[in-house]
């Protein structure tokens, strides 16, 4: 099986941009952790961040048929991007939204997500941890029968 762990814009400072919201947690130390619970599923995974939308976009459209399916955290395009949720429904791949924050319970713009109807399931607030539940349920989701 694979999958793709995707992060949107300004999740590579994670570590130093706003620890009290976001946690300590570098990237890198996420990737880490969702490529050893991967490792120990034998699931192969490849991971992206990027900064700019059509870089997000390029990536889905260029992995589309390598990929089962996918976990995003779209920061903030989650509230915005059409573009980025035509894309995930374009390539028909099961999608899993997760965020570190709980957007349900911060400023009014964050508590609607546009790519949450695309996806299989939305997973918030939870840090680390809604990375890899999200990536739990979607594996899940793939191993059921067809
Ligand atoms: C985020 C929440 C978004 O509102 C914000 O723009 C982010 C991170 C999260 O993981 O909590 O960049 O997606």
């Amino acid at each position: 099986m694979n999958i793709l762990v995707i992060h949107g814009p300004n999740l590579n400072l994670l570590g130093e941009r706003e620890p009290d919201v976001y946690g300590t947690l570098t990237l890198q130390q996420i990737n880490t952790e969702i490529q050893k619970l991967a490792d120990s599923k034998n699931i192969v995974v490849k991971f992206f961040q990027s900064n700019h939308e059509g870089g997000l976009i390029d990536f889905i459209h260029e992995n589309r048929k390598w990929a089962n399916g996918l976990v995003i955290n779209p920061g903030a395009y989650t509230h915005y991007s059409y573009a980025l949720r035509d894309a995930i429904a374009g390539v028909n791949l099961p999608a899993v939204e997760v965020h570190l924050s709980d957007i349900s319970k911060r400023e009014d713009f964050r508590r609607i997500s546009v790519i949450a109807p695309v996806c299989i399931r939305q997973i918030s607030g939870l840090g680390l941890q809604s990375y890899l539940q999200g990536f739990e349920f979607l594996i899940g989701a793939l191993s059921l029968p067809q």
